[in-house]
């Protein structure tokens, strides 16, 4: 058997590794050996909790307001530590945070071939968002298999070089993992939150966390979700708070004292694809929920100058605002008070994948190694039309 080692340490990275992992599960081939840096602590083992992954090494790395360079060092010495003792034959790596750069980075210096999951996204700008757009440019240097979720991210790769043998269209597992997950009967361990869900209010759903976006932008985000909510009593604002105090610190004061914000911890992710579900429209800096709400139909204005993802604006469906606090309120106010504005941005459309791109993943990673033929590519005019033909029915 081969033995084939992930390597993640944050919530979105387990989020997009457990299909792929559970698939390996069920491989004849492979000898999935899982292993964490911890990088998040408590945002990861809710991640791992879920999917029933127990990691066979935990690095335990994560310090209050930990620096860049402490990630990148201890994942660096623990994961040399790790090889040493459970040497794998292949690792595979997910997405641009620091514990996918320095996983990449160990497995090179050990001769392992390094496989990229979401590899190829690349939003023009090194400094946003900082430093992924970095750790995903150097991640794709030194990986002998890029796993691309769309022909915009194949692209990108075939522009910077990369053999176009080494790169395969999967789709984002994040779709497979949605997939998985909006099936379940979720229960809200929080009762104001499922009686929320189910009252049929409007919701606005919230996050933030983004680096570049800590200061100024934050405040801006604080101050626009305010007025949102003092504007439109009607509305129901739901704002699960990422555990960063860095992030807290800013946003808090801003959201106090409101009738209609509900802060909250992380919510599992069964918890949040439900309030996403049930959501009128999505605010939000986050990658993985760029993803997502256009799946589940949701308008989204990402609070963001760029994006490395561009397929879901070309839909129509996510839109950029930045952090201009006048922006966002005038863009929030539009999708209330318009409601052809509204159902052309609502349209469910799957840009990022169909739901098999883990098992497209592990036919790439067998093919690298001399097992079996890969599947077709990943090809979005399929679920593309599948969707626009939903929508005129
Ligand atoms: C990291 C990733 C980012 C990803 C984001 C997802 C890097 C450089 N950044 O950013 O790409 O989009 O995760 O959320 O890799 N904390 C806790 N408990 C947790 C998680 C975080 O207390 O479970 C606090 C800690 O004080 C930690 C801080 O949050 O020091 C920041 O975490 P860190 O992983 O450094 O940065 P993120 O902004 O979460
Ligand atoms: N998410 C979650 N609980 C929350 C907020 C987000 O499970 O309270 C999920 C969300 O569905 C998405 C992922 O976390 O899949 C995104 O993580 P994050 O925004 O932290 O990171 P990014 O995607 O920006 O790297």
């Amino acid at each position: 058997m081969i033995k084939i080692m992930p390597i993640y340490g944050t919530r979105p990275e387990a989020i997009k590794m457990a299909p792929i992992i559970q698939e390996l599960k069920r491989s004849a081939l492979f000898d999935c050996v899982v292993t964490v840096t911890g990088q998040h602590r408590a945002m990861l083992d809710q991640v791992n909790e879920l999917f029933g992954i127990s990691p066979s090494h935990d690095l335990n790395i994560m310090r209050e307001r930990q620096s860049l360079t402490s990630i990148m060092a201890r994942t660096l010495v623990g994961l040399e530590e790790v090889f040493a003792e459970d040497r794998p034959d292949v690792v595979i790596v997910q997405g641009d945070t620091t514990t996918s750069t320095a996983a990449a980075l160990v497995a090179f210096y050990h001769k392992i071939p390094v496989v990229h999951a979401e590899a190829g996204l690349r939003s023009g700008d090194m400094h946003s968002p900082f430093p992924e757009e970095a750790n995903r440019k150097l991640t794709s240097q030194i990986s002998s298999l890029h796993l691309a979720p769309t022909a915009i991210s194949r692209q990108n790769l075939l522009r910077e070089g990369v053999a176009s043998d080494k790169i395969v269209v999967t789709g984002n597992t994040v779709i497979d993992a949605l997939m998985h997950v909006v099936e379940k009967d979720v229960s809200f361990l929080d009762e104001r939150l499922q009686f929320l869900v189910d009252s049929g209010r409007k919701l606005l759903l919230v996050t933030t966390h983004r680096r570049e976006n800590i200061g100024d932008g934050m405040k801006n985000i604080g101050l626009a979700v305010a007025k949102i909510a003092n504007t439109h009593p009607d509305l129901m604002v739901i704002f699960p708070l990422h555990l960063n105090p860095a992030v807290r610190e800013v946003i808090l004061p801003f959201l106090m004292d409101h009738n209609n914000i509900y802060v909250t911890q992380p919510l599992s992710y069964g918890e949040f694809t439900k309030v996403l579900g049930a959501s009128t429209i999505v605010l939000s800096d986050s990658g993985g929920v760029q993803e997502e709400a256009p799946s589940l139909g949701k308008p989204v204005l990402v609070m963001r100058t760029n994006t490395e993802r561009p397929e879901a604006v070309v839909a129509g469906t996510v839109r950029l605002v930045g952090t201009d606090s006048a922006l966002i309120v005038h863009e929030v106010n539009m999708l209330l008070c318009d409601a052809d504005h509204y159902s052309r941005m609502a349209r469910a459309v799957n840009p990022y994948g169909d739901g098999l791109a883990a098992a497209r993943s592990l036919a790439a990673i067998g093919h690298m190694l001399g097992f079996g033929e890969r599947l077709p590519d990943f090809d979005v005019s399929d679920v593309v039309l599948g969707a626009s033909t939903k929508a005129a029915k």
